[in-house]
């Protein structure tokens, strides 16, 4: 998963959007609150990840939608042991 690049994956049936901004994972929940869509499919713009449906931005860091910070998406914390990327998920 190289910088630049976000990917659907699930932890305890729960989706994941993984996002690597600068070299730094991040994990957020991967159902866009519009109306569903993938966000571990959509794509990089500095610290925010755009829906590939409608094209809503969410900073990977906070969770909150660029447009309207009281649209949230969750935050998971993310570790990483050499190839495991381990995702702390409620
Ligand atoms: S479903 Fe994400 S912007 Fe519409």
């Amino acid at each position: 998963m190289p910088p630049g690049q976000c990917l659907s994956v699930e932890a305890e049936d729960i989706g994941i959007a993984l996002c690597n901004v600068g070299g730094t994972i991040y994990a957020l929940d991967n159902c866009c609150p519009h109306a569903g869509g993938p966000l571990g499919e959509g794509f990089i713009d500095g610290d925010c990840v755009e829906c590939p449906w409608h094209g809503w931005r969410y900073n990977v860091k906070t969770g909150e939608r660029l447009e309207n910070p009281q649209i949230k998406v969750d935050c998971y914390a993310v570790h990483v042991e050499g190839d495991a990327i381990q995702v702390d998920v409620p």
